[in-house]
């Protein structure tokens, strides 16, 4: 009997408790993942490095708003973090004694082309070699991100110059030329909207920015581009079967009630509230919704753009935190949003609220609307308030959210759905980007002062999760 078939039963056995509850007692609830599952951590560069200035690093956006006074909470900055360009042989040993498979981190572009562009500098590039290198000795598979929002500050214009575009897509072409002897799988940018529209539309990211709606569109126009352009570069420069895909922070719309109704109204709010990214990566289009609704700030697309945003994918990874919820409405658009209610359960971000169904709903979503071949949940974790006694960091919340949120996805995989991988956000505490170290999203305690790592309850219960390799 099959993982699916074995779900189905139990349920149909709970239907008939009253007739038959010595069978519902012995019903086996399997919640195991297939044996091949990915179970991983993720970090990104600038949340960790530090070594702002070391081996010939060029400045980055994050570098310049971080030390932008009242930009960051506690003026924090990237410019230590972890320390992770000098401890990353510490950190793998976190990942070894985890039991993970898989880590995925990011590569800073500018490392790697301090001026995003010209001349690359070898000491960045022998960085990466030396920490893929130690993974792979740990029998630890890197996933590698391309671009996770550190920015060369040297590119004129940033995002709103189309022409970053194009340096993004040179400078990943040319890493995974370097790195496709041992990386299988990238990931071009992470989270769209988080580097378009928080960055240039709401100006509490780099580099802070609060443009007008065309602007704004444009920006994310040269962000799907810079993906598109770089599928089709690291296509041309890796070896041949290297995995290419994006991590992309979708906004989900999980159905109040799971009816037809609502299902379908979600469904219709997923497609057309991601209209300007993973739609349009998907479908190679803008949609009529979408270009109706921006009018004369649709954004200006050049001939050929849409068939580079439109590259086929080996994979779509989803960083899925928070729900939007959904209800099926007699209105024009069939759909209404239900705000977020003040006594809707929260983690320590005020906007991370807690619904684990839009794990289940996030897969299944982007399933059937787009059929992708392979999914990987690229980032799921939680901010916690983790207060330490004797050395000991109890994060049951933590573990509470991880725990419901991982049995949705058990679910969707056990629905049939293509999910081949999870990786927890975040290996330890990091630089929180606008909250600095104010949120706590490890399942490794950092000591910001002495660079001590300390496991908390979660990362025991990740291991367990690994080790048994099912929910726990
Ligand atoms: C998504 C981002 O990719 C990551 O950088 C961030 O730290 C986490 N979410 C938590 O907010």
């Amino acid at each position: 009997m099959n993982r699916r078939d074995m779900i189905r039963n139990g349920l149909t056995l709970g239907a008939g408790l009253a007739a038959a509850p010595q069978r519902l007692l012995a019903a086996p609830v399997d919640l195991s993942f297939p044996a091949d599952f990915a179970w991983g951590c993720a970090t990104a560069s600038y949340q960790i490095e530090g070594a702002v200035t070391a081996d010939g690093r060029g400045a980055t956006n994050w570098d310049v708003f971080s030390h932008t006074p009242g930009r960051v909470a506690n003026s924090d900055t990237g410019d230590v973090a972890c320390d992770s360009y000098h401890r990353y042989a510490e950190d793998i040993a976190l990942l070894k004694a985890l039991g993970v498979k898989s880590y995925r981190m990011s590569i800073a572009w500018s490392r790697i082309f301090p001026e995003g562009r010209g001349k690359p500098n070898a000491k960045g590039i022998d960085y990466y070699n030396r920490v893929i290198d130690a993974l792979l000795a740990a029998g630890i598979q890197p996933y590698v991100t391309m671009f996770h929002w550190d920015l060369p500050q040297a590119l004129p214009g940033g995002w709103q110059n189309r022409n970053t575009a194009l340096a993004f897509a040179d400078y990943a072409g040319f890493m995974a030329g370097k790195l496709s002897d041992r990386v299988h799988d990238f990931m071009t940018v992470n989270e769209l909207r988080c580097f378009t529209d928080i960055g240039h539309q709401e100006g509490r990211h780099a580099p802070g920015l609060k443009l007008p709606p065309a602007q704004v569109n444009q920006v994310r126009h040269h962000g799907v581009l810079a993906h598109g352009l770089a599928v089709q570069s690291i296509r041309a420069h890796a070896k041949a079967g290297t995995k290419v895909g994006i991590a992309d922070n979708t906004t989900f719309y999980v159905p109040v009630i799971e009816t037809p109704e609502h299902i379908a109204a979600a469904k219709k709010a997923t497609r057309e509230n991601n209209a300007m990214f993973l739609t349009a990566i998907m479908e190679g289009r803008y949609i009529d919704e979408y270009l109706a609704q921006e009018g004369a700030n649709a954004p200006k697309v050049q001939a050929g753009d849409m068939a580079a945003i439109g590259s086929p994918l080996d994979f779509v990874a989803l960083n899925i935190y928070a729900p939007e919820w959904v209800r099926a409405d007699a209105g024009p658009k069939g759909y209404a949003t239900i705000p977020h209610i003040a006594s809707s359960p929260r983690m320590a971000s005020p906007w991370l609220v807690v619904g684990p169904e839009v794990a289940y709903w996030g897969v299944r979503m982007v399933s059937e609307l787009w059929k992708p071949k392979v999914l990987y949940i690229s980032e799921n974790g939680a901010s916690a308030d983790d207060p330490v006694n004797d050395g000991r960091i109890d994060d049951a919340d933590r573990v509470m959210y991880l725990r419901n949120y991982v049995g949705q996805f058990h679910r969707a995989v056990a629905d049939g759905y293509p999910l081949k991988g999870y990786f927890l956000w975040s290996l330890m505490d990091n630089f929180e980007w606008a909250d600095g170290y104010t949120k706590r999203f490890g399942i490794h305690y950092v000591d910001f002062a002495t660079q001590k790592r300390t496991p908390k309850l979660s990362a025991a219960w990740y291991k367990e999760v690994i080790r048994r390799n099912a929910l726990v």
